[in-house]
Order: C-alpha cells, then structure tokens, then sequence
C-alpha cells in the first residue's frame, strides 16, 4: 500500500509551524509500525508555495523550509534501510513563474528560450488568443509587457505552462527524472497527467453541458486542453525515460471520467503504471452502488494492467467527514481487500475529518479565486497528530494550518494504545493482506450484493476468500451458504473462528472468511 505524505503537514523538527523532512525522518516509524510498502511524497522542491508547492522554481532541490538535498538523502536511505519505497511528485505540466526558465522565456521573444513556455498573441481587440479558462478561475491567459504577449497557465497565473511541443523542454524534464532516480527514488507520481497537450489551433472550447450551478472553470468542456492524444504520447516518452532505469514505477494524476482511464496504461507502448483511481471516493456508499462502481472500474482498465484504489488525497474531501466513523472501518477493510494497490492519505488511518479552517487562515487558492463552491482544500491538508499534547506533537510553533478540535481523542499515540481502534484496524488489515496472498494477488469475483452487504470473494490458486461489508448502521443477514475461518472483523472484536452462512453482520460490521485454502 501507499501513503501519501504532505511534508509540510506531517512533522515539524525545528518550530516553524511547518512539517520538514528531518520531521519526516523522525517519524518513519510510524511507517514501519503501520506497515506501509511505499510512499509518495508531495512536492518538497524550491517554490514560492502559492499552490502548495506545485508552483516549482527549481526542479532538481529542496527548499529550506523543507531542509536540504542531504535531508532528503537521509530520509531515502532511511525508507529503504527499512524496505520501504519512495516516489516523488513529478510536475511536468508547468513551473513557477520565478522559475529561472521563465524569467529567461519572459525577457524578449529572441531569447534561447522564447518557446518553452505557451506565448500568444493577443486578439485584435487586445483580448486573449481563446476562451481557455484557468482551473482556478478566469482566463487562462495572463499579459505580459515585456514580451507583448499573453501566456498560457492552466492553474494559477504564478504557474505557467511549459511548452511540451518544444523538445528542448522535454529533454530538460527527462533530465529532471534522471536526477532524481539516479539519488534514488522509486519512482513518480506525474502531476496533472492529462493537462500536457493543448490545441495548436488554440480553439475555444464548447460550453459544457448541464454546467448550471457549476463553478465558473467547469463551465466550459475541456476539450481542446485535456487528456488531448499528444499528452499520451508524452507520457510514453517519460515512461522510456522511466524504463531507462530497474523496476522504477509511475503513478499518475488523470482526473476525469472512468472510462478514460484504460488510456493512461497505454497500448502498444506503456504509459503510465498506475492512474491513480479516485472511484471510490466518488460513489454513493450503498452495496448496489459500491458493487456498480468497482465493476465499472475493472472493466474500463486493460486485461493486463495493475488496479489501485484511492481513498484519501491533498485535493480530496476526507472521506471520514462522509461516512462518519463507523462506515470508516467498513471502508478500510474494502480498500485493503480489493484487488489493486491501495492509497491512502496521511491521517487516515487515525479516521480525521475534514478541519474547519477560519476565513483567516484560508491558503488555498482555490478558495480565494472560486469562492462559495465548497472548493478549499485546506480542511484535507491540515497536520498530522502524532499525540494529545499542544499542536498534536506536530510543531512546538504555530502550525500552518489549524489541527482541529478533535487532536485530543483522534491521535497516533491515542489510538495505538486501543486496539479496537481504526489505527489498529488499518495494521492488522495491511498485515493480513500480506499474509494471504489471494488478498495480495488474487482474482476479484464478484459476488450478488444483497440486504446492504457488499460481498466478493478473492480468488488465488487453491485459496478462496469472501469478503462481507455491512454499508449500514443496522444489522443484515449475510446470505453466502457454508463453512469457513473467519480472519478477521472489522469491529477487531472476533477473528480466527470458524463460521457458518448464511450468517448475521453487525451495525458497520465488516469480515473476512476464508473458504478455501
Ligand atoms: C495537481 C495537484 C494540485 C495542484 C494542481 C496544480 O492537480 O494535485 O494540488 O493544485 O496540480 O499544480
């Protein structure tokens, strides 16, 4: 499994408020104790940090609030020292504005590098080449006096885009892979995937159908800037650059309709490993709904391809706000019996919610730019509590973003010392997917969910196991007929007992049943 880690929310080591990698160091044990196999960390690189650090001004360093290449060594080697792997936020899609190369591209229009960035004319009326709007509000394009033409950014106008038609920045970014592999990582996950090509007929885009009540950036039907043909192309390429090296992985961020997804694996030439798959999250918590939308997604990825599960991220709602704490626990053991690797986000295992943040404290921009759509990311990034005293053990300073009410009960030190708890959940889950290969490797059969219980088996060689997840807070009948071991429960109440169906499931009650093996 994957944790995802937001170094500025995970641990403080010298009371800026702010987590860094020599806090992160600090803190691997909680890795090593949880069980995780790898994690993927966010942006930790050189940045003004308008778009919590997604806005890059050197690709190839660490910035001081972060610590120093050596940290980033130290930590590394610490992850692998204990087995466990690294991969890093890969952001090809733009830089910081105060990105070297785009005070170069910005001087003059002669420049060595007047093409590595999306420079257009502007209409006759001095209005924008097109009606391409930015994901965080207005036109995506921003004057510029010095060069006389509009640049394009796809995210904040301190993000402008690269021009990946120029294989001068192609080159430079595959060197930025390069540089990083080769101090180690396992590999990336790629930033905004599917935002590479744009149009070079720079058309406008069609509105978007049934848009009303949608923010103003989803007004508009993306086509002529997302997931174009020629993105997929340059994923190929930073897949052979990727492929240049052993058993290094990519992980993608590719947004956008299920359906899609398949195309980020490639065909004849692999692109990405993993597009991260954010179904889950986005489905009705229901057994009909849940078994529609987990069929929906193997059948959308190819034959061969690996699956993955998403159930937290830095740009995603906790998902424990959704379904309370009880449905928490059915969620981990579905996301750790599912077929595919699974990610989680840092603080989901201790069941944290989303955190009110004051008007004062707001940081995304997001919410400064499409106000009034519940668009904030902040409630999702707030720190990590590691124990009940001030700050959760997360900093001795002001932290950068509010920890919450509930640091006292929610906690990493609280929670371990009760072993019914989801903290405790989330171990004995990752230990048992590892111990029984069928979790680890096994076919997905479906099984008909009925009564609320979402039901499947795993299938691997001899060994059979069903999986019972009750998606409601009453007691259900089970109706699968037999004998078998049961595991484990979710309630970490019972487990390695033998069991008979058809069988009753307690309010919120997940198991797991070993038939055959
Ligand atoms: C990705 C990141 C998001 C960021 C955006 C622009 O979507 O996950 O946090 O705002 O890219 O860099």
């Amino acid at each position: 499994m994957f944790y995802q880690v937001l170094p500025i929310s995970f641990a403080d080591s010298n009371g800026d408020g702010k987590g860094d990698l020599p806090g992160f160091l600090g803190r691997i044990d909680h890795l090593r104790w949880l069980g995780v196999d790898a994690v993927w960390m966010t942006p930790f690189y050189p940045s003004p940090f308008r778009d919590l650090g997604y806005d890059i001004s050197d690709f190839c360093n660490v910035d001081p609030v972060f610590g120093t290449l050596a940290d980033f060594d130290r930590a590394l080697d610490a992850l692998h020292a204990h087995g466990i792997k690294l991969i890093i936020d890969f952001v090809p899609n733009h830089t910081s504005n105060e990105h070297a190369w785009f005070a170069e591209s910005r001087s003059s229009r002669s420049n060595p590098k007047h093409d590595w960035y999306i420079w257009a004319d502007a209409e006759a009326d001095g209005g924008p080449p097109n009606n391409w709007m930015s994901r965080f509000g207005g036109s995506a394009w921003q004057w510029d006096d010095t060069r006389g033409q509009y640049y394009y950014h796809s995210f904040l106008l301190e993000q402008p885009d690269l021009n990946w038609r120029n294989p001068a920045v192609r080159a430079a970014m595959a060197d930025v892979l390069r540089f990083w592999i080769r101090r180690g990582v396992d590999g990336f996950r790629v930033d905004a995937a599917a935002v590479l090509a744009k149009d070079d007929l720079l058309r406008d885009d069609p509105p978007a159908p049934d848009s009303s009540g949608k923010p103003p950036p989803q007004r508009l039907n993306h086509v002529f800037t997302d997931d174009r043909p020629q993105a997929m192309i340059y994923l190929e390429e930073i897949r052979a650059v990727i492929d240049e090296f052993d058993n290094r992985m990519l992980a993608g961020e590719v947004q956008g309709k299920i359906g899609r997804i398949g195309h980020f694996y490639g065909n004849a030439r692999p692109r990405l490993h993993l597009p991260l798959n954010f179904a889950l999250l986005d489905s009705a918590w229901d057994a009909l709904s849940l078994q529609g939308t987990i069929d929906a997604y193997y059948n959308a990825i190819p034959d061969k391809a690996w699956s993955d599960w998403t159930i937290g991220g830095h740009d995603k709602k906790r998902i424990a706000g959704k379904l309370g704490p009880f449905q928490t626990r059915v969620l981990a053991m579905l996301a750790l019996t599912l077929r595919g690797t699974p990610f989680f986000f840092a603080g989901d295992e201790l069941g944290m919610e989303p955190v009110l943040i004051p008007d004062d404290k707001v940081n995304d921009p997001f919410e400064r730019l499409v106000p009034g759509y519940g668009l904030n990311r902040d409630p999702e990034r707030t720190p990590m509590r590691w124990d009940g005293s001030a700050n959760g053990g997360f900093t001795s300073g002001e932290p950068w973003l509010p920890l919450g009410e509930d640091v006292a009960e929610r906690n990493v030190a609280r929670l371990m010392a009760d072993p019914h708890s989801l903290l405790w959940l989330y171990r004995r889950l990752i230990e048992l997917r590892r111990r029984e290969s069928a979790l680890s490797w096994g076919a997905y059969q479906p099984l008909r969910s009925r009564h609320d219980i979402l039901m499947y088996k795993r299938v691997g060689g001899e060994c059979e196991i069903l999986v019972a997840l009750n998606t409601v807070h009453q007691p259900r009948k089970c109706t699968w007929q037999g004998a078998g071991r049961l595991l484990l429960s979710s309630w970490l109440d019972r487990e390695e007992c033998e069991v008979e169906g058809p069988m009753l499931l307690r309010p919120d009650e997940g198991v797991i049943i070993k038939l055959r093996c």
